[in-house]
Parts: structure tokens; C-alpha cells; sequence
């Protein structure tokens, strides 16, 4: 991958990607934002999860997926005997994008040209890992991976063959949109759905 960013190198492991991601001012999120959310878990990691951005505690802690989604996150690995710590987590975009309302920040989805901008980010993370499974959590997280637009009804739980030849994609809905469900029985299918999505990645790690 060629160097970009304002970066004249690209990095050759993951941490010297971590240190570069702590300065980069490519889009104009890292102004407001606490800091850079860099993905998080080992080099040799089988798969990849990609969310769509860090969340307000994920700015504050620096890691990905702490908070309410998170924990959605973490009970559908823990029902599918998934161990998080074997995995490498990480999202599309890497800075908190927010409206700040009254002392709080509201969650802003990140437009198409941010996505792109930070794709550099994500691609590094690929290339340096190289696992055998990608998983994207949610529409953002599948566009970047894919470079192109899609929807979860047409994608989700399948396993994509991507460009490369050697890696596989599965998508899967964003496990925020699970928590956004207003209707506990939808939320509760939901849940169980997402779950199976992650027995079927089960099979990678
Ligand atoms: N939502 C995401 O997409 N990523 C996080 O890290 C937290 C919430």
C-alpha cells in the first residue's frame, strides 16, 4: 500500500501504524475528538472485526467497542465461544464524530468522504494482519471493506469471497442498530440472529 496521510511511510507493524494513526489529521474529526480509537488485538489475528467508529466511551478509553454496543458485541461472541482477545477489533473510522448537545455528545454517523479518507487506516490494518475473515459490523463498516455500497439485506451472513483471493467477508448488522430496536421481542430476535452470525465466525478463529 502506497504511503499517504501525510505519512511519507507506510507502517511496518502494527504498532508503528498505532503511533502514525495517534497524529493523523486527514479528515477534520481528529480536531474535536479525545483521541485516535486505533484497532485493538494480536498481529496474527484469523479475523478482523470492523465497526463503523469509535462511540462516546470508546473516544474516552482509546479502545474499540467499551461501551453499550460493546457489550452487545461481547454477549453474541461469549454465546457463540468466541474469545474476543484472539480477534482484532476495529472500525472504519478511527475518530468520534459527535454533536455536542448540552454537556453531551451525540453519536454522527461519518459521511461517505470520511470513510474513504480513513479506509487508508483500515487497509493497513488488513495488510499487516492478514487474516482469513473479515467481519463487518453494519452497512459503513461492509462499504469501506468493499470499497463500494451495499446493504445488509442483500449481504448479511454470507461468506464473500474479496478481491484478494484469500480473504473472506461476512456482514452482519451493527450491534448499536440491535440496541436502537424499540420492541424487546424484535431486540431478543435480533440478538439471536446476531449471534448465529458470530457461530459462523466461529469456525475462523
Ligand atoms: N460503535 C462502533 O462502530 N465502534 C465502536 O468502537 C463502538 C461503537
Amino acid at each position: 500500500v502506497p504511503a499517504f496521510n501525510g505519512f511519507n511511510k507506510a507502517p511496518d507493524d502494527l504498532d508503528e501504524a498505532r503511533e502514525q494513526a495517534r497524529h493523523c489529521k486527514a479528515c477534520p474529526l481528529w480536531e474535536p475528538a479525545t483521541q485516535t480509537v486505533f484497532g485493538k488485538g494480536p498481529a496474527d489475528a484469523p479475523v478482523i472485526f470492523v465497526g463503523e467508529q469509535p462511540g462516546d466511551q470508546e473516544d474516552l478509553a482509546g479502545e474499540p467497542f467499551v461501551g453499550p454496543a460493546g457489550k452487545v458485541f461481547d454477549a453474541a461472541l461469549a454465546e457463540a465461544g468466541i474469545d474476543r482477545s484472539q480477534a482484532y477489533v476495529t472500525n472504519a473510522v478511527k475518530h468520534f464524530k459527535f454533536e455536542p448537545r448540552g454537556k453531551r455528545r451525540i453519536h454522527a454517523k461519518p459521511n461517505m468522504g470520511e470513510v474513504k479518507v480513513c479506509r487508508w487506516w483500515l487497509e493497513q490494518e488488513r495488510e499487516l494482519i492478514r487474516p482469513k475473515l473479515i467481519v463487518a459490523l453494519g452497512a459503513t463498516a461492509a462499504a469501506s471493506v468493499l470499497g463500494r455500497t451495499v446493504t445488509i439485506r442483500d449481504t448479511r451472513s454470507r461468506l464473500i469471497d474479496l478481491p484478494d483471493g484469500a480473504t473472506k467477508l461476512l456482514v452482519t448488522v451493527h450491534p448499536a442498530y440491535i440496541l436502537r430496536l424499540p420492541d424487546p421481542e424484535a431486540q431478543a430476535r435480533e440478538r439471536a440472529a446476531f449471534a448465529e452470525d458470530m457461530g459462523r465466525v466461529k469456525a475462523y478463529v
